[in-house]
């Protein structure tokens, strides 16, 4: 069976975006692939969360995977930071990785500009981090949301850069994997940029979300006035909308408004986006209301995460402890 890794960071509630660019993959992934799910608590830390908060982002982001769908009795599903040999390949990983790649990477140069007083070597070596989580269990497919492609990339390089420099075949290249296109990047209710866990809070819906606050969120959803001509392209904001209405609601229901917005000009609007949000609204909060349900009953039961967490963290041990000890003894660690 092929290898499957992907990991979710534990900075907040997890939303539409994590749910539809990677859970539901996950969930599409774990009959027919070795798959290893982890909550990539490391990652989180490159902004110093409050120490008290972090079991519990921990185990709410297992839970919400678990309650999306995700069977832990057929993956293993884990902490990161419960996996030493990961910190362990990130260090010889890091031997390989140089400054000026890491620092042309997009994401890095965004968080500098946006907190510029916390550029942390954490923050740097991100990618490498990454890449060791993949390469620690020698993955080949890894289902993540475009914003993670770069990313990828550089798992790619730093696995070829290995294996060339010691002469080994031993890391194979990871690549992106998901089963279709349209869920890739998910965008925020108000048009501006990507759905994300800390920005935009009302222009983002989370699966934590009651329904009240679904409908209130999608109600403010940016429209605009309508299709100025007959089968205009859809602005993106309006697109995205269709998008969530594809991912959640019966396909006439979708038809039905696709016909009404291609009908549409300008002074003769068939499609209302006030019904259009309405029916969306409905669709979604009964695709989410299960999910929510289900992570809350999850949440109060500690000892069942507990129990699923270490479970997790054993089998991904194993894969990863016979990576670790083949890097070292390519690299030349291997004294006695
Ligand atoms: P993170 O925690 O930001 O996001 C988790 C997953 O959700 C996807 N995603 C989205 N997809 C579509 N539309 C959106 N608006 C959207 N927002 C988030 C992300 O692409 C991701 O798949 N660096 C990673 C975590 C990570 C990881 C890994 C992933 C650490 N190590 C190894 C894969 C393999 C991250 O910050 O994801």
């Amino acid at each position: 069976k092929e290898i499957v890794v992907s990991g979710i960071r534990s900075t907040g509630f997890l939303h539409l975006g994590n749910y539809f660019g990677a859970i539901h993959n996950y969930v599409k992934m774990q009959e027919a692939y070795n798959c290893y799910f982890f909550v990539a608590d490391y990652h989180s830390l490159t902004t110093h969360p409050d120490p008290k908060d972090l079991k519990g982002n921990v185990f709410r982001v297992a839970a919400e995977n678990i309650a999306s769908g995700l069977d832990p009795e057929k993956v293993a599903l884990y902490a990161q930071s419960d996996i030493p040999e990961i910190p362990e390949l990130y260090l010889l990983m890091n031997m390989l990785a140089y400054q000026g790649e890491l620092e042309k990477v997009p994401t890095f140069k965004d968080k500098v500009r946006l907190n510029p007083r916390n550029v942390n070597a954490g923050l740097l070596t991100y990618p490498v981090l990454m890449a060791s989580d993949i390469l620690i269990h020698r993955a080949t497919k890894v289902p993540v949301g475009k914003d993670q492609e770069q990313h990828l990339e550089m798992a790619r390089n730093f696995a070829n850069r290995f294996n060339q420099r010691y002469g080994a075949e031993l890391f194979p290249e990871p690549h992106v994997f998901r089963f279709d296109e349209s869920s890739v990047k998910i965008l925020s209710l108000d048009g501006n940029g990507k759905m994300s866990k800390s920005e935009n809070v009302n222009s983002t819906i989370y699966l934590s979300d009651d329904d009240d606050t679904i409908i209130k969120k999608l109600k403010k959803a940016k429209t605009d006035a309508g299709p100025a001509a007959p089968n205009s392209e859809k602005p993106d904001y309006i697109e995205n909308l269709f998008t969530l209405m594809r991912l959640v609601s019966a396909p006439d229901t979708v038809q039905k408004f696709e016909d009404d917005y291609n009908n549409s000009s300008e002074g003769n609007v068939v499609i209302r986006y006030g019904d259009f949000k309405k029916q969306l609204a409905e669709d979604m909060v009964a695709f989410i209301r299960p999910i929510r349900e289900n992570a809350a009953e999850l949440q109060r039961d500690e000892d069942r995460l507990r129990k699923i967490l270490k479970a997790g963290a054993e089998k991904a041990r194993e894969s990863a402890a016979k990576t670790i000890a083949e890097a070292r003894k390519l690299i030349g660690i291997n004294y006695y």
